[in-house]
């Protein structure tokens, strides 16, 4: 059963409702993720709660919240869904209170987690992409729920029939795309704009990149640019949602032979591998 959770109580989906002052909603004050509960496993889940960690202690806000009972509300709401392979989002707000930019130090943590099922375990394995420019803020290694400047490029992907938007910097070099990291394949290397604080340090990312060598590529974490994009053998986006996707087509333009590639093809095989433990 698909459920909610809003603090410490399960709710049904439909039922889930927050403050109207929850700063969340008034500025995108919050931190979230989301994680695959695939065959009754949470996957990769010591890595997404690091990251939350991470994102937590960044947005001055881990002195607030227990990871621990976050920790609890996840198994807790998993095991009152009977799913056995689901998609867990949940986020931490900045607390409610009436609409003012700054806070105080006495804030308490709003929570929210929706858990849905997941039908189908394989993803799409190839789609097309846009090139959008990168509009965001500074600090996109934080998961924060300001995502107004994604969801403006997946939209625009959407009208021109693409399945992501991937981002261009103002120097012309890739970061990331919408919900996905990228990654191409090039001269024997894996590439990967390197983590700082312009990327979101992606988990399917990190295992593709650790694979790599057993594929025999080397690892490359190394900044890239829309020029080498567009010559890449192969290209693909990875995520939590989007697992491991080939992207053939670029703004029209074909990649590689416009297949599905072969290492991308393999990378898929691991991953489903791995996500069925
Ligand atoms: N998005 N980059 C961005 C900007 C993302 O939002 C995501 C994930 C990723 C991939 O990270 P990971 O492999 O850890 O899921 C990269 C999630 C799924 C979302 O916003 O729904």
């Amino acid at each position: 059963m698909e459920l909610a959770m809003i603090n410490d109580t399960v709710v049904d989906m439909d039922q889930a409702k927050v403050s109207a002052h929850d700063r969340g909603l008034l500025f995108g004050d919050g931190v979230y993720e989301v994680i695959r509960f695939c065959n009754g496993k949470l996957f990769e889940m010591e890595a997404h709660m690091s990251r939350f960690e991470h994102s937590l202690r960044e947005m001055d806000m881990l002195s607030q919240v227990d990871l621990a009972v976050i920790r609890n509300r996840v198994d807790r709401a998993l095991d009152q869904s009977k799913l056995r392979d689901a998609k867990i989002y949940f986020h931490v707000t900045r607390g409610s209170s009436p609409r003012a930019h700054d806070y105080n130090n006495s804030w308490q943590p709003e929570f929210l987690l929706t858990v849905r099922a997941v039908k189908d375990h394989h993803h799409q394995e190839t789609g097309r992409a846009i090139i959008h420019p990168d509009w965001r803020w500074k600090r996109c290694d934080i998961k924060s729920l300001n995502l107004l400047a994604n969801v403006l490029a997946k939209h625009a992907a959407t009208k021109a029939g693409a399945y992501e938007a991937i981002l261009v910097d103002e120097k012309g070099m890739i970061t990331e795309a919408t919900s996905s990291s990228v990654l191409m394949v090039k001269d024997g290397a894996l590439w990967s704009a390197p983590l700082q604080a312009n990327i979101l340090p992606g988990i399917t990312r990190s295992l593709l990149l650790k694979w790599a060598e057993d594929l025999g590529l080397e690892p490359q974490e190394e900044s890239f640019s829309l020029v080498d994009l567009k010559n890449a053998e192969e290209l693909m986006i990875t995520g939590t949602g989007t697992e491991v996707m080939g992207i053939t087509q670029l703004d029209g333009q074909t990649i590689g032979n416009g297949k599905l590639g072969n290492y991308t093809k393999q990378f898929q095989k691991k991953l489903v591998a791995a996500m069925q433990f």
